[in-house]
């Protein structure tokens, strides 16, 4: 989730640069730097922390508003503590780099460099390509030369900016797998970002980087290159048409739109907030007050309503899990009027966007009165949930405007995760929480690239929609951790959609639901490559040969799923453990319902009859 921009032009580079980098933050992280040419040297100003850290030493230079190129970086950290050493960007030599993604051989691109005698200082992977640079360049190749040839020897998905004292005046990008933007400044000179955002301050006409192209900007102009031939390449301008109103949405059409894109950003800042990212353990909940609470739990109630729901009953799987728990998930609206059998072994846990549900909201009151350990999730400070609560533990997703909850179902999900593998290292599970940290930590990076706007998830997503529409019914089918998400598909479908959907466990259709099922029924099936896989499978069998049209929702190799299925949409081969695969599935069930919406032409934001938040009993 790092933020990536460079400049070369007739600007104060280091402002260009400052300004990009706030445009970026929304993404997330957690140190941040500019790199920036003072005649034909590189300078380095970086900081753990926020990009103030960066501007206070900035502030303190002389002259820099005479550097007319330069790179700069926000890094939310996955290898290495979020340090000022391990902060971009980085100097190997005369080589200074700054990237974004994740460089899965590392540690064999590490052990070989450290044979050919050279020294890392930071732990970071990223620092390791400006040696495959340097050593490259030193070898007589240019800087596009030895970036190019760089990327022969490491493996996943990033993108990289690249300077070189010895081409004073050169920035060069190469996007292989995580997006980068480029544009012509009309002033004169080249900028590039992560993200559009940066870029339209000075244009509206940007080239989205196709994989596996490089861009080198400098006094010539801009130049695209093939990262595989070194050859130049056509690529082609597009126009963003972003209304000053639409850039609240920040281009997207609609908030809920721009709040699906914004989840790896939330789930960053969210782990930001629960972890002691500058610790080496992980899951330490960063001494939140909820760690007593959790620690003395004998067993855990979870209340809330809708999404949140659904967001607890997937919290239950990992608590029982992990925490070794016996965990009881209640919709708000029934659990206050039951007499519950509930006592102060009990922790009881309302989960809420706004904290202000009023049936949540009562629960937790009234158990509070009576000493029961109360403990709120919710997503804004200041709520009524977060005061009436013993203790809270805040989401950190940001504001979401759009009434259909969907980055607050992610972060709510993570956190609920993050209390699991809590109890699972307390007990005793410290080597299977510490795999699942590291995989956990990658997700964001994930989900930014498979939700990249021109990657093949919008477009699988919307063809599909466009042939499902006119269906009469959706069923949404999982097993495991797919059941929650199977709720989670309905609800959304109904609720901004307006169409007849229903969540099932896919075991469950042959107890009565499967004599719904006919030609004119959708049956989408969540079926990721997970111990349930096998079992869904065949109910998915099941339906077809009753005539649903079956949508297939799984692992991009899994050939005989997509064999079977009429319609086919391929999660991201991540490679992650299968606990953590609803984070992948979660955007392809909110992008379809809201495909299927924008065909429906509904008003997505503001779907009829509903409100953000239900203060009403
Ligand atoms: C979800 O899309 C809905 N808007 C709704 O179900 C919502 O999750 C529910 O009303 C609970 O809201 P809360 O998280 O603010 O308590």
């Amino acid at each position: 989730m790092c933020g990536i921009v460079g400049y070369v032009g007739q600007r104060p580079a280091v402002d260009v640069l400052v300004r990009g980098l706030r445009r970026l933050e929304y993404r997330g992280y957690d140190s941040a730097g500019v790199a920036y040419f003072r005649g034909a040297a590189i300078e380095i100003q970086k900081s753990e922390g926020k990009l103030e850290n960066v501007e206070t030493l900035l502030s303190k230079l002389p002259a820099i508003s005479d550097a007319r190129c330069g790179i700069g970086h926000t890094r939310w950290a996955t290898h290495g503590k979020p340090t000022t050493q391990n902060a971009h960007p980085h100097r190997t030599g005369h080589v200074v780099l700054v990237h974004n993604g994740i460089i899965e051989n590392y540690q064999e691109i590490k052990q070989d460099l450290v044979k050919r005698g050279h020294r890392p200082v930071s732990e970071t992977d990223s620092e390791l390509f400006g040696f495959l640079v340097l050593e490259k360049m030193d070898a007589g190749r240019s800087l596009a030369v030895a970036v190019s040839e760089s990327f022969r020897e490491v493996t996943g998905a990033c993108s990289v900016v690249v300077m070189s004292e010895k081409e004073p005046g050169t920035v060069i990008g190469v996007r292989n797998g995580s997006p980068l933007v480029a544009a012509v400044d009309p002033k004169g000179g080249v900028i590039l970002a992560s993200d559009a955002q940066p870029l339209l301050e000075y244009t509206r006409d940007v080239v989205f980087l196709e994989h596996g192209d490089m861009v080198v900007g400098d006094s010539r102009g801009i130049r695209f290159l093939s990262l595989q031939t070194g050859e130049p390449i056509q690529r082609a301008t597009s126009t963003l048409d972003w209304s000053p109103a639409a850039l609240d949405k920040q281009g997207y059409d609609h908030y809920m739109l721009k709040e699906i894109h914004e989840q790896p950003a939330a789930m960053v800042d969210t782990l930001n907030g629960l972890l002691d990212r500058a610790s080496a353990e992980s899951f330490p909940l960063a001494g939140q007050p909820a760690v007593e609470l959790l620690k003395n739990a004998k067993r855990i109630t979870i209340v809330a309503c809708g999404t949140a729901w659904h967001a607890s009953l997937m919290g239950k799987y990992w608590l029982e899990k992990w925490g070794q728990i016996p965990v009881s998930v209640e919709l708000a609206s029934e659990y206050r009027y039951r007499d519950p059998v509930v006592d102060a072994g009990t922790l009881v846990i309302g989960v809420s966007q706004s904290g202000e549900t009023a049936d949540t909201l009562a629960v937790i009151q009234e158990l509070r009165k009576k000493g029961i350990p109360t403990l709120a999730v919710t997503n804004t400070r200041g709520s009524t949930l977060s005061r009436e609560a013993q203790a809270t533990v805040f989401t950190n997703a940001g504001p979401e405007i759009g009434v259909a909850a969907t980055k607050t179902f992610s972060v709510q999900m993570l956190t609920l995760l993050c209390f699991a593998a809590f109890l699972g290292k307390q007990r005793g599970k410290t080597a299977e929480m510490d795999q699942i940290f590291a995989q956990l930590i990658r997700i964001p990076h994930l989900l930014g690239d498979y939700l990249d706007e021109k990657g093949t998830l919008r477009k699988a997503v919307r063809e599909t929609a466009r042939k499902l529409l006119l269906l009469k019914g959706f069923f949404f089918i999982g097993r495991g951790y797919c059941f929650p998400l199977a709720l989670e598909a309905a609800l959304k479908l109904k609720e901004i959609a307006y169409v007849h959907a229903e969540g099932y466990a896919a075991g469950e259709l042959k107890h009565g639901p499967i004599a719904m099922i006919d030609q004119d029924i959708a049956v989408i099936v969540l079926a990721p490559n997970d111990a349930w896989r096998e079992k869904t499978f065949s109910n998915l069998e099941e339906v077809k040969a009753r005539g649903a049209q079956v949508l297939g929702v799984g692992n991009p190799s899994d050939e005989s799923l997509q064999r079977v299925s009429h319609f086919w949409i391929p999660l991201p081969e991540t490679g992650l453990h299968e606990s953590l695969l609803p984070f992948v599935v979660t955007p392809v069930i909110q992008l379809l319902s809201y495909e299927i919406a924008v065909l429906k032409g509904t008003d997505i934001d503001k779907p009829r009859n509903l409100a953000k938040s239900v203060t009403v009993e």
